[in-house]
C-alpha cells in the first residue's frame, strides 16, 4: 500500500511537470509531496509562481483585466478589483477553487490545461485550514 502511494505520487508529479512544460510555464518543486498541514510558502506560492504569476503581475493580461496580483500572499488575499477570491476556512465558497476546478465560466490557468488534481487538493486544504500566511 505504501509502495503504491509512492508510485501514484510520482505519476501525479510527472503529470504536473508535463502540464507545466506543455503550457510553457515553470514547473513547481514540491507538487503533491505535501502531507499534513499546508503551508502558503511551500504548497501554494510555488504553484502560483509556476502557473499563474506570468499573467497575474503588473503587465500581465490577468492582472490588467482583474487587478489580481499573485506574486504575494497579500495580493492573493486582496483578490480582484471585483472582490476577494479566497474565503479563509471555506474553500467551497472561494472563487479561487471554482476557477481552478473549472466550475466557473472561466477556468484558470487561462487557456492552459487544469492544474493536477493533487495540487488543487493542496490549495483546497490550505484554504480549509484558514488560508494562513505560513
Ligand atoms: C495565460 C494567462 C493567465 C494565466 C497563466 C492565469 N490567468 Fe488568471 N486570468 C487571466 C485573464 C486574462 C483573466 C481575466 C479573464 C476575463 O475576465 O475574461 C484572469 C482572471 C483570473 C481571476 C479572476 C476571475 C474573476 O472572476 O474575475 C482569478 C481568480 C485568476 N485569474 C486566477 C488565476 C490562477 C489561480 C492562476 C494559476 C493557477 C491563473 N489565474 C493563471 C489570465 C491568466
Amino acid at each position: 500500500m505504501k509502495r503504491l502511494s509512492v508510485v501514484t505520487a510520482g505519476l501525479l508529479l510527472a503529470d504536473g511537470l508535463a502540464v507545466a512544460w506543455a503550457a510553457g510555464l515553470a514547473p513547481i518543486p514540491r507538487a503533491c509531496a505535501a502531507g499534513g498541514g499546508m503551508s502558503y510558502s511551500e504548497d501554494v506560492a510555488p504553484v502560483l509562481r509556476g502557473w499563474c504569476v506570468s499573467c497575474h503581475q503588473p503587465g500581465g493580461k490577468g492582472f490588467e483585466k482583474t487587478g489580481l496580483d499573485l506574486r504575494t500572499y497579500e495580493g492573493l488575499m486582496k483578490g480582484t478589483t471585483f472582490g476577494p477570491m479566497v474565503v479563509a476556512g471555506k474553500p467551497d465558497e472561494s472563487n479561487l477553487m471554482r476557477l481552478v476546478n473549472g466550475e466557473a465560466k472561466l477556468q484558470m490557468p487561462f487557456e492552459h490545461k487544469p492544474l493536477p488534481a493533487c495540487v488543487r487538493q493542496n490549495i483546497w486544504s490550505w484554504i480549509f485550514e484558514g488560508a494562513k500566511n505560513n
